[in-house]
């Protein structure tokens, strides 16, 4: 072979290598390299290395893709956990406050699933604020019970939702530099 062509036959292998690789997620330090950034690194190592869909991922952006789903899964979850208490209770003010937070989470997951579409046309901070949005629909359900002076039953699913939504928002800052 010539020069030349032993110059394209290695560009060309080199880069359908990194495409094979990529397409099974075997970039080994992306998930990683995003997830040192974050504030919570074993939890978004542990959630997205979990993710069958990661392996889809090639790069930040297809990461945050499994970050806001993980988030709107959660959510969800919390939503249909909250229509389990209310059948489970008498009470007229614990199911006033179970109704707000059925609504509270409803919306989370609309916004979440909002900052879905803002991430696929690059309004990043769209993002942001949808899903900051979300995390206040949280902390509003928290607080409805507060202002009865009762202990809300969703705190501590709040405090793994939380977290979640957390991540989301450092890997779009990432997206966003
Ligand atoms: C929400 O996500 C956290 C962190 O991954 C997990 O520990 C928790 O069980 C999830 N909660 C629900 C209700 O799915």
């Amino acid at each position: 072979m010539k020069t030349i062509s032993k110059l394209f036959f290695l560009l060309f292998f080199t880069l359908w290598l990194h495409k094979i690789l990529a397409a099974h997620g075997e970039i080994p330090d992306l998930i990683p390299i995003a997830c040192d950034r974050t504030l919570h690194k074993d939890l978004c190592r542990n959630n997205l290395e979990s993710d069958p869909e990661s392996i889809e991922a090639v790069d930040v952006h297809g990461l945050t893709v499994v970050a806001i789903k993980q988030a709107a899964t959660n959510a969800t979850n919390i939503r249909d956990y909250i229509t389990k208490l209310d059948e489970g209770t008498s009470d007229e003010v614990v199911h006033q406050c179970l109704s707000d937070c059925f609504q509270n989470y409803e919306d989370a997951i609309d916004q979440l699933d909002d900052s879905l579409n803002a991430l696929e046309s690059k309004r990043y901070d769209d993002v942001v604020t949808w899903v900051t949005a979300a995390m206040n629909d949280a902390l509003t359900c928290d607080e409805g019970f507060k202002d009865q002076g009762r202990q809300s039953p969703l705190a501590n699913l709040r405090n793994l939702f939380d977290p979640l939504c957390s991540i989301v928002l450092s890997l779009t800052n990432q997206l966003k530099q």
